[in-house]
C-alpha cells in the first residue's frame, strides 16, 4: 500500500460530492464589509453552482451568495428559524470530519513506520474511535432526518493530516481540528438539551469523551516529538496556529460571549490545553470579522441579490 496520498485520492461512493473551492473564503475573511460583501460576490457563480440540487437552495434563492454567513454567525437554537436546515449540515459536516478522521488516523499510522510504538497504538486506537464516531454520527445525521451525501463534502481535516512530519499531524488535527470539534460538541450537546433530546445528547457525550483523549495524546507526542528541538517545536506551534486561525471559521468560533461557537475552556484544559494556550486561541479566533460585520455584509448580499433577482424577472417579463 502506497504511503503519503492526498485528499484527492480518498475513496468515496457515488453518494458523495466533493466542494473544496470555497473554503478560501471561509479562511480568509477580513474584518471588513466591503471586502466580505466583494469577496461573496465574486463567488456568486461558484455559490449558485454549488448550492443546485442541495437543501441549501431555498435559503440562497433568499440570501444570495452570503447565506452561510446566516447559517455560520449565528448560534443553533432549537427557536432559530434556519434550526433545521443548519442542524442537518452540521450533522453532516461532522460525520465528514469523523470519516476524515479514520483516514486521518490510519494514514498517520501507516506512512511513519519508524514512529514509536506507543505513537502507533495510540493512532490505532483512535482508528477504532473515529469508526465508532463515523456510525455514531451516521446514526445522528438520519435521527435529525438528514442522510449520507446530502451535502457537498469538504476534505480540509485530511489535508491537515497529509504533512511530512507526524509531529505535524498531531499539532494540526488532533490539537487543533479536534479541539475544534471539542467546542463544536460542547455546543452540540448544550443545544440537545434545550431541545430535550436525550438520545443527541449523550451521543455526543460519548464522543467528546473520546475527543478528548485524541486532544490530549496530541498534546503529549507534540510535547514528545518536540523536546530538545525548539525549531521542531516552533513549526508544532506555528502549524497548529494557522489550522486554529482558518478554521476558526470566520470568527464563528470565539471567546466573544455571543460567539456563534464558544470555546470549550473546560474541556480544553482537561485535555492538555495551558490558561496561556486558551488565551493565544481566543486572540487567533478573534483576529477574524466581528459578528457584526458579517451581519452587515449578509444583509448587504441579500439586497443585492433580491435586486438582481427582481431586474432578472423584469427583463424575462418584458421579453
Ligand atoms: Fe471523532
Ligand atoms: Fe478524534
Amino acid at each position: 500500500m502506497r504511503r503519503f496520498i492526498q485528499h484527492t485520492e480518498l475513496a468515496r461512493d457515488s453518494r458523495f460530492m466533493r466542494q473544496n473551492s470555497l473554503n478560501a473564503i471561509f479562511t480568509s475573511l477580513p474584518n471588513d464589509v466591503d471586502q466580505v460583501v466583494e469577496m461573496f460576490e465574486r463567488f456568486d457563480p461558484i455559490i449558485a453552482q454549488f448550492v443546485k440540487g442541495t437543501p441549501f437552495e431555498d435559503i440562497y434563492e433568499q440570501y444570495g451568495p452570503g447565506f452561510n454567513l446566516i447559517l455560520l454567525n449565528e448560534r443553533l437554537r432549537p427557536d432559530e428559524t434556519f434550526v433545521e436546515l443548519k442542524l442537518n449540515a452540521r450533522m453532516h459536516g461532522i460525520f465528514a470530519g469523523e470519516l476524515q478522521a479514520l483516514e486521518g488516523a490510519g494514514r498517520t499510522l501507516w506512512d511513519f513506520p519508524e514512529a514509536p510504538w506507543d505513537f502507533k497504538m495510540n493512532m490505532a486506537r483512535q482508528c477504532w474511535d473515529e469508526s465508532r464516531h463515523v456510525q455514531i454520527f451516521e446514526k445522528l445525521l438520519a435521527h435529525v432526518g438528514g442522510e449520507v451525501g446530502q451535502f457537498p463534502e469538504s476534505t480540509f481535516l485530511f489535508e491537515a493530516a497529509c504533512a511530512d512530519d507526524p509531529v505535524l499531524r498531531v499539532a494540526g488535527v488532533n490539537r487543533g481540528l479536534e479541539g475544534l470539534a471539542c467546542d463544536i460538541f460542547r455546543d452540540m450537546i448544550e443545544f440537545a438539551k434545550l431541545k430535550g433530546d436525550k438520545l443527541m445528547e449523550q451521543a455526543i457525550d460519548y464522543v467528546l469523551a473520546d475527543e478528548l483523549t485524541h486532544v490530549r495524546f496530541g498534546s503529549e507526542w507534540v510535547r514528545e516529538f518536540t523536546k530538545d528541538d525548539p525549531k521542531r517545536a516552533k513549526a508544532a506551534k506555528d502549524f497548529q496556529r494557522e489550522v486554529d486561525r482558518q478554521f476558526s471559521i470566520g470568527g464563528a468560533r470565539s471567546a466573544a460571549e455571543d460567539a456563534a461557537i464558544p470555546i470549550a475552556v473546560e474541556e480544553r484544559k482537561e485535555a492538555g490545553f495551558t490558561d496561556q494556550e486558551i488565551e493565544e486561541l481566543a486572540e487567533v479566533s478573534t483576529s477574524g470579522p466581528t459578528r457584526q460585520t458579517l451581519r452587515d455584509a449578509a444583509e448587504i448580499l441579500r439586497v443585492r441579490h433580491q435586486a438582481r433577482k427582481q431586474q432578472k424577472e423584469a427583463k424575462e417579463a418584458t421579453a
